[in-house]
């Protein structure tokens, strides 16, 4: 897969609190690309698959629970640079800590319910991008 491209889910918290419309609007202005997208509720079990990455962490519980508590969207980015400049355009992990004007410091509220996902390196994100899309949904 090309190194220009992310992934990203917009979390169950921003998508009941309405921000579907306002998170994809920042992505677009950042200047990405949407090469695919899905709204969907994930499993239980798929959530604990797409995060079998965190299953030692103590959170893996709690936040595979949270994943599949609600409708997600997942989203496959293009740009250059793109997985490092997503990680800057949603901000820290702990919305607390999110710069200003970030997706997580607009639209989230804590740890758990923390807006998006973002790809942490080229390889997660093939292998994200790849759980939810098939090439032929790829455009
Ligand atoms: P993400 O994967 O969702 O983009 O978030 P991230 O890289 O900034 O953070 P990561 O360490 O990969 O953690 C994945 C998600 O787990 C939840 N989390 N909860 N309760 C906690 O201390 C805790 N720590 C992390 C967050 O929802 C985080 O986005
Ligand atoms: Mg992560």
């Amino acid at each position: 897969m090309a190194t220009n491209r992310t992934f990203t889910m917009i979390k169950p918290d921003a998508v009941g609190n309405n921000f579907i419309g306002p998170i994809l609007a920042k992505i677009n202005e950042a200047g990405f690309r949407i090469v695919a997208m899905k709204y969907l509720k994930l499993s239980n079990e798929a959530a604990g698959k797409f995060y079998a990455i965190h299953k030692e962490r103590p959170f893996y519980g709690e936040l595979v629970d949270y994943m599949s508590s609600g409708p997600i969207v997942a989203v496959i980015l293009e740009k250059e640079n793109a997985v490092a400049d997503f990680r800057k355009l949603i901000g820290a992990t702990d919305p607390a800590k999110a710069e200003k004007g970030t997706i997580r410091n607009l639209f989230a509220k804590s740890i758990a319910a923390n807006a998006v996902h973002g790809s942490d390196s080229d390889e997660n994100a093939a292998t994200e991008g790849n759980f939810f899309f098939s090439e032929s949904e790829r455009f």
